[in-house]
């Protein structure tokens, strides 16, 4: 696939290609997701939403942790919405799990609704970023928590995909961005870890989670 086309297709995924890209992201972000779940404090009762859940597959991980949740998950893409539903029935027919196909800058739902929002690999694509992240602030509790995962600009800016579509951000920016937007910043962690590409040469992996509360 041309950068450009990958570029766009992990911007909003589409058809089958869509859903080949999607389940290829499984593999390449379970660690971020991991690193995002050890930040996490789960607790009983607590009303969470992710934002641009891709395909889904990590929505059972939260239930793994903690059982007791109600989760809800909102995409743009068509496409990953109906893949999700059909990965997640028995979630959704228990009544633990809802999906919204909508887009983050005008999110279905009251003030103050979500104790956590989590959104993994997807701040790049939201254009400007302050729109969405006032609409994620309406939707969060006070003092409720907002949790990025991303991958910092130095770490994935030579790849060439990103030179489309993507709004990079190092650590130190996204803060200051956050801190704008009306959050406390309260956590950062970065895991750099070396992977093997095709072909047997290694490159470094860099997984950025930053955790903000909605102040008062
Ligand atoms: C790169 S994928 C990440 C999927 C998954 N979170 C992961 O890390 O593997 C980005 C996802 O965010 C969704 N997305 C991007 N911008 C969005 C927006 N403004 N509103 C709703 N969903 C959005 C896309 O449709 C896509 O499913």
């Amino acid at each position: 696939m041309e950068p450009k086309e990958l570029s766009e297709q992990l911007k909003r995924p589409t058809g089958e290609a869509g859903l080949e890209v999607a389940k290829a992201l499984n593999e390449s972000n379970q660690g971020l997701y991991d690193l995002a779940f050890e930040m996490l404090d789960l607790k009983p009762n607590q009303n969470i939403l992710e934002i641009g859940f891709g395909n889904g597959r990590h929505f059972s991980q939260y239930l793994e942790i903690e059982a007791d949740l109600k989760l809800t998950g909102v995409d743009y893409s068509a496409y990953m919405c109906e893949e999700a539903k059909a990965r997640n029935a028995t979630l959704i027919d228990a009544g633990k799990l809802t999906i919204h196909c909508s887009e983050t800058s005008s999110l279905p739902f009251k003030e103050n609704e979500f104790d956590l929002i989590t959104a993994i690999n997807v701040i790049y694509f939201l254009d400007p970023p302050e729109p969405h992240l006032q609409e994620i602030r309406r939707v969060l509790k006070p003092g409720g928590s907002f949790l990025i995962g991303y991958r910092p600009r130095q770490s994935i800016e030579h790849l060439e995909f990103t030179r489309h579509n993507f709004l990079l951000y190092e650590t130190d920016e996204l803060i200051d961005l956050i801190i704008s937007t009306g959050f406390s910043v309260s956590a950062q962690q970065t895991n750099n870890y070396e992977k093997k590409a095709q072909g047997g040469t290694t490159f470094e992996v860099s997984d950025a989670v930053l955790t903000a509360h909605k102040k008062n």
